[in-house]
């Protein structure tokens, strides 16, 4: 048999990817389904932006463009970093567009790791943060981050977790799954040990905007910070533009220089079109009113949820406010059950799709990941059905 590259065989086939196999399965077979599983904002992109792609589609914006991502749109993502982040970036050299935040990630982990190199990364976290190190003949090393510690970790497991290998750290915040993220004192103090030991900080901000509380601060905005982080975000969560496929990289110059390197060998380009749309969203104050009316619309259904687990009191189904993003990651140790089981439980007995928090993570056992980017009906529906399940065990 020929060979390939042994590698994959070390990244485990998505258990979101099976469920949503199985889910679709149930759905072709009649099965009417509450989909709660898909971190896909329920919104339609705006239509201004949609009228904006199709002009410049018959403007004729239907060729190649420059790799690096046209002077316009660099241009409104630098703004945006100031406006909404406080933080300078030069869009003549410090940011790359991209095919996506997966892309940047992508990019971003590209142009730093070497093989063998070793990459801190908290868990629970979204599976790409790991696969990706791996793919591209790294070590991911995962730093605990319990729902005891608020889903951060400790000081000192970073301290624990490292060795002299140790090339970056990766972070979420918000976070997919849990939606938590940390204090400026703690990004500080993180970037310290970062310098102290030679580090970079790969940093997806891809739920940046979307928070309730209180606003989190950007990894890239700390004092000092921005000579070694790696900031990763896209249009996709913010401005329900997930099938565009647009986000950007923003990074000191030797960094965008490699990254562009590796867009040019794989993508060339992101669509003119796409990119004189995503300007536009960027830009444009009535669709930052449309962001922040999403953000109302998740921060509505994060207090409904929190309502319903005040009114059904379930000690089998514990509810931690997230703090941002578009998920609740429900804790449900207490039934002693693996949540893979779990989630296909539910989804057999009640009809309702989750992603199980192992997905995510060692750390994420015994947890399931919940969507609040569906109608407030289906969010209802689903959680009471998710705790009349659990109390039935
Ligand atoms: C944490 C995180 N980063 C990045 C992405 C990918 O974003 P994009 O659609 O912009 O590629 C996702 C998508 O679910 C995500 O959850």
């Amino acid at each position: 048999m020929l060979n390939l590259n042994q590698q994959f065989d070390l990244i485990r086939q998505s258990a979101t990817v099976a469920m949503a196999d199985r889910i679709l399965a149930l759905k072709a077979g009649g099965r009417n389904i509450i989909g709660l599983q898909v971190g896909d904002p329920d919104f339609e992109t705006h239509p201004a932006v949609i009228e904006t792609a199709l002009k410049a589609m018959q403007d004729g914006q239907t060729h190649y463009g420059p790799s690096v991502g046209t002077m316009e749109l660099r241009r409104a993502i630098a703004a945006k970093l100031q406006r909404d982040e406080g933080a300078a970036y030069d869009p003549a050299s410090e940011i790359l567009v991209t095919h996506g935040g997966i892309h940047a990630y992508y990019t971003a982990m590209q142009s730093i790791l070497n093989p063998g190199d070793d990459v801190l990364i908290p868990d629970p976290s979204w599976a790409t943060h790991a696969n990706m190190a791996v793919m591209l003949r790294g070590n991911a090393i995962r730093v605990p981050a319990p729902a005891e510690s608020g889903f951060i970790p400790q000081f000192e497991s970073w301290l624990k977790a490292w060795t002299p290998k140790t090339k970056a750290i990766v972070l979420n915040y918000p976070s997919n799954p849990t939606g938590a993220f940390p204090s400026r004192e703690y990004l500080t103090k993180l970037h310290e040990f970062a310098k102290e030991r030679g580090m970079w900080i790969v940093s997806d901000e891809v739920y940046g905007s979307l928070f309730y509380e209180e606003k989190p601060v950007s990894a890239a905005a700390v004092e000092n910070a921005k000579e070694r982080t790696l900031l990763v975000n896209s249009l996709s969560k913010s401005y329900a533009m997930t099938g565009w496929r647009v986000g950007f990289l923003a990074a000191p110059p030797r960094v965008i220089q490699n990254a562009l390197k590796a867009g040019q060998n794989s993508i060339t380009c992101v669509a003119p079109f796409i990119q004189k749309a995503a300007a536009f969203a960027l830009t444009d104050p009535q669709i930052q009113r449309f962001t922040a009316d999403m953000r109302a619309a998740y921060s509505r259904r994060r207090q409904l949820v929190l309502r319903l687990s005040l009114e059904l009191e379930s000690d089998k189904v514990k509810v931690t406010p997230p703090q941002g993003a578009f998920y609740f990651f429900l804790d449900m140790r207490a039934l002693n059950m693996p949540s893979v089981e779990i989630c296909e439980r539910i989804l057999e007995q009640e009809g309702v799709g989750l992603v199980p928090g192992s997905a995510f993570g060692a750390q994420g056992e015994g947890f399931v990941r919940m969507v609040i980017s569906a109608s407030d009906e289906d969010v209802e529906a689903g959680f009471r059905k998710i705790v009349k399940w659990a109390e039935r065990q």
